[in-house]
């Protein structure tokens, strides 16, 4: 198989966590890698290892935050393709848990830097080399956090945890998600939560100090679900990995 001929993927955020794993299990399929990475060591050090395990991996440094730095970004894809099968907008930030009364505008608006607009940037910079892919992905790494399902139910830990931040700019992530799929109907955009909302699990990482109950690869299963999507696959959903999740 020829570069050409291999599914290409880009992840945001892949120098750790959810990201390194996806960019793992992906590579391991024989997929042509670009490794975001705000932090170039970083990301550095993660692609090396995902080479040496015999993973096909360009490290793209990345800061969704920065117009600049995701221009930059495109170019170097272009260097090395000129389709991109599938897109992992995984970046995320967590803030720093403020309840809605202390909340600032400033913490607030870096968190959606990140979650949102970051998503936005990215996806429309890419656009013109995922609309060159017969079967163009974009997945989209929310959160149950971000679900008014889930904020609906107080049976739900999170609902206990006061903060406004993270979970408003996940649920404004969902919106973008299903505005993107209705207007684009030849571009699969879906996203996702990596945990398992019924049974109110979430995935041990760094964002949550490791606090979480599924490992990366259990946690990372609906986003190779999403990636991997074939042609007839759906479009406009939120999945966690045992299935669809109420918005
Ligand atoms: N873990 C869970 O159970 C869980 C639950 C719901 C949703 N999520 C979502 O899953 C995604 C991955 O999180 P994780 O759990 O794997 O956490 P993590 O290990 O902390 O990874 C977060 C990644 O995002 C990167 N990042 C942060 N800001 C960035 C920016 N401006 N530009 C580029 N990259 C940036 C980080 O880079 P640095 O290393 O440079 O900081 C890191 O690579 C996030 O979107 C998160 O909200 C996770």
């Amino acid at each position: 198989m020829t570069n050409a001929e291999k599914t290409s993927v880009l992840i945001t955020g892949a120098n750790k966590g959810l990201g390194l794993e996806t960019a793992r299990r992906l590579g391991a399929e024989g997929w042509k890698v670009f490794l975001g990475s705000r932090d170039e060591a970083r990301g550095r050090a993660a692609a090396d290892k995902l080479a040496a395990a015999g993973a096909d991996v360009v490290m793209v440094p990345l800061d969704v935050t920065s117009d600049a730095s995701v221009a930059a970004a495109v170019r170097l894809v272009r260097e090395h393709t000129d389709r991109l099968d599938v897109l992992v907008n995984n970046a995320g930030a967590a803030g720093n848990v403020t309840p809605p009364a202390q909340a600032t505008a400033e913490e607030v608006h870096a968190v959606y830097d990140t979650n949102v607009y970051g998503p936005i940037r990215v996806t429309n910079a890419f656009l013109p080399l995922l609309q060159a892919a017969d079967n163009p992905r974009v997945v989209m790494v929310s959160s149950g956090g971000g679900s008014f399902a889930v904020m609906a139910d107080p049976t739900q830990q999170v609902t206990k945890m006061h903060e406004l931040a993270y979970s408003s700019s996940k649920a404004a992530l969902n919106m973008i998600t299903v505005r993107y799929a209705q207007a684009l109907p030849h571009v699969k955009v879906n996203a996702l939560t990596p945990g398992e909302v019924v049974n109110h699990k979430f995935t041990a990482t760094d964002m949550n100090h490791h606090t979480g109950q599924l490992t990366v690869t259990e946690g990372s299963d609906p986003i190779i679900e999403l990636a991997t999507l074939g042609e007839d696959g759906p479009s406009g959903i939120f999945i966690d990995r045992l299935g669809p999740i109420g918005w």
